[in-house]
């Protein structure tokens, strides 16, 4: 029975002892494995420092760009953008202004217009009762009687004489009184305003009506035996009281003319 107590005993006290050793292997253990694991961490950050350091040597510093670089600076942008806005305004300018005046330098109103041969002329008139009228050039073409031109040398100007030495006159179918278009009343063979009543003989001379004065005329020229007015050169109408033609109405007025 002792015999049994003391290997108890030594085997208790074997168990204590080889507890005490494995504790003290282990503490051992984890602070080797502990150092271990900060030298590698050490060497993982110098690592990283140093690739750190050599991507920072390898990137340059950043600089903000020149305007040289960007092209345009606000000022140039702004400065081009004033300049556009400028050239677009001259643009629609300048083409309002070629708009406004290609009549006059494509054959229509305000521009040299081409009314054909005296003798054709002539046909037309008879034709349209005494009243040639051509729209492009605002205008009529009529009759000026031969027996008339004495008188009319000493009232128009060279450039309606030019039409009228061929037996022709050209007249601006503008009233010149407030500018209505002045119609040509074929019962009477004069032309009467419906706007006021005012009245003309056929070769525009004022006859009753609030007019100012006879139908302005348009510059004339024969070349050729081609009559071309000016629509570009009008010319103030004779003076109230010219009468070089005589000519009574033919017929019923149109309009009441006014006194
Ligand atoms: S506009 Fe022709 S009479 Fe007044």
């Amino acid at each position: 029975m002792t015999a049994v107590i003391a290997i108890i005993v030594i085997a208790v006290a074997l168990l204590v002892v080889a507890a005490v050793f494995f504790v003290l292997g282990r503490r051992d253990t984890t602070r080797a494995v502990g150092t271990l694991s900060a030298e590698t961490k050490s060497r993982d950050r110098d690592r990283r420092s140093a690739e750190l350091a050599k991507q920072t040597t390898d990137v340059e510093a950043w600089t903000p760009p020149t305007a040289a670089e960007i092209g345009v600076s606000r000022r140039q942008f702004l400065n081009r953008g004033i300049w556009s806005m400028a050239g677009l305004g001259a643009l629609g300018f300048g083409a309002g202004l070629v708009s406004f005046l290609w009549p006059r330098v494509s054959g229509g109103f305000g521009s040299k217009i081409t009314l054909g041969q005296v003798s054709d002329l002539k046909a037309k008139i008879q034709a349209a009762n005494g009243f040639y009228y051509v729209p492009e050039g605002q205008l009529y073409v009529v009759n000026y009687p031969a027996s008339a031109l004495p008188k009319a040398r000493t009232t128009y100007q060279p450039a309606e004489l030019a039409a009228m030495e061929q037996g022709l006159t050209v007249l601006y179918q503008k009233c010149p009184h407030l500018g209505c278009r002045v119609p040509p009343c074929l019962t009477s063979q004069w032309f009467e305003c419906p706007c006021h009543g005012s009245q003309y003989n056929q070769v525009g001379e004022q006859k009753r009506g609030p007019a100012p004065r006879g139908m302005d005329h348009f510059s004339t020229s024969v070349d050729g035996g081609v009559l071309t007015a000016d629509t570009g050169a009008v010319i103030q109408g004779a003076p109230i009281g010219t009468d070089t033609t005589g000519q009574e109405p033919a017929g019923p007025h149109c309009v009441s003319g006014g006194e």
